[in-house]
């Protein structure tokens, strides 16, 4: 993607200019940043997809006495209220996973690294829906698809949660500016941007969301990978003490073992390769819930696209796939770099691939996580 092409979806900005004045540090409101936009799966089938096992959805609905209620997918049709009734929202998460035309939707967005982009989240709202005063912790553009909706936002120092209720709702509002947004319209917050968005009619709006994993839950997903790797070394050496004195006190830890666990801890984390192996690992492993369907062998002539529910990503040294990694380099990297970047490769690019480079790719189709255009 060229980052420096003034962009509509942008409001004119190019996606370098978004970066360094919005990203992280002030929102942008586009009017038609999709001009003519119109949802792209309608509301029967989004409401299906929220009744069906595996996909993340939920209920929110306001009632009487301004009381909260809400309720986890898979949502049967018939427990959701009628669509005459005020007040209720349906949130269903990674759509993207689901239907081809909204992951082509998403990747308008890929001018933020993959590593950092989640997911699409549709939400269904009857007039007056919404979920309520909050914030996120990542950033999020949130683009109308049908019907209209009131966003007030703010940028509030007291982020304090009302209490006894089940979602996360702020006790204080204070919103500094407002806005309704027509289907086509779209509105970037940054990170802690308290925000209301409330339905005004029947509406649809899609969130485009951000991973922003905290420090203690990269530290978990890399470690247990380390730790893994680790485990697999067979002539890794044995702990041996052959100075060890009698003891009378059994009970005590002996410091050469602790020295010894501090070094093979050292080790795991000292080996670069292995980190960062562990990190394209963990960025592309699939997300609970995704399984590919195996394809039958076919040839690769005219060309292979990604699934879309595939993660592919590289560093220098590796190429990532649905959790597995590759060392790559010379000419077979900048192929596989180019199908991670682009999500597609040509049939001229396959032309001048490797034997290797096509065998992994055919494995990768029979599996499932690419398509031969053939
Ligand atoms: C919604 O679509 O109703 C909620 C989106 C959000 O506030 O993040
Ligand atoms: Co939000």
């Amino acid at each position: 993607m060229d980052t420096h092409i003034p962009l509509a979806l942008l409001g004119g900005l190019t996606a370098s200019q978004f970066m360094r004045r919005h990203w992280h540090k002030k929102p942008l409101l586009v009017r038609q940043a999709i001009p003519g936009f119109t949802p792209l799966i309608p509301r029967a089938q989004l409401l299906a997809l929220a009744g069906e096992e595996g996909v993340e959805s939920r209920l929110i609905q306001q009632q009487d006495g301004g009381r909260w209620k809400l309720s986890h997918g898979p949502l049967a049709r018939r427990s959701l209220p009628p669509l005459q009734k005020p007040g209720w929202t349906v949130l269903v998460q990674g759509v993207d996973l689901h239907d081809d035309g909204v992951h082509q939707l998403m990747q308008q967005f890929r001018f933020v690294p993959e590593a950092r982009l989640d997911d699409l989240m549709i939400s269904y709202a009857s007039d007056g829906g919404g979920v309520g005063p909050h914030f996120d912790s990542y950033d999020v553009f949130l683009l109308q698809a049908q019907g209209r909706r009131r966003w007030r936002i703010g940028r509030q120092k007291d982020l304090t949660l009302r209490e006894g209720i089940p979602l996360k709702v702020l006790e204080h509002f204070e919103p500094e500016e407002e806005f309704v947004l027509e289907p086509g319209d779209m509105l970037y917050l940054p990170p802690r941007w308290a925000h209301d968005g409330v339905a005004e009619g029947e509406c649809m709006t899609y969130s485009i969301g951000f991973r922003s994993p905290s420090r203690a839950e990269v530290a978990q997903n890399v470690l247990l990978r380390l730790a893994d790797e680790a485990g697999d070394d067979e002539d890794t050496p044995i702990y041996r003490d052959p100075r060890q004195e009698a003891v009378a006190q059994p009970g005590a830890i002996p410091s050469a073992l602790q020295d010894f666990v501090r070094d093979a801890v050292r080790r795991a984390l000292d080996d670069p390769q292995a980190l960062e192996r562990a990190l394209g690992e963990s960025l592309t492993e699939p997300k609970p819930n995704v399984w590919f369907d195996p394809a039958p062998p076919g040839g690769l002539l005219e060309g292979v696209v990604l699934d879309r529910r595939t993660r592919m990503m590289y560093d220098e040294r590796h190429v990532f796939i649905n959790g597995e990694s590759y060392r790559a380099a010379g000419r077979d990297a900048t192929l596989m770099r180019r199908l991670a970047d682009e999500r597609s490769l040509s049939a001229q690019d396959l032309a001048r691939a490797s034997d290797d480079a096509l065998e992994l790719l055919s494995v990768w189709c029979d599996s499932g996580w690419v398509h031969s255009l053939a």
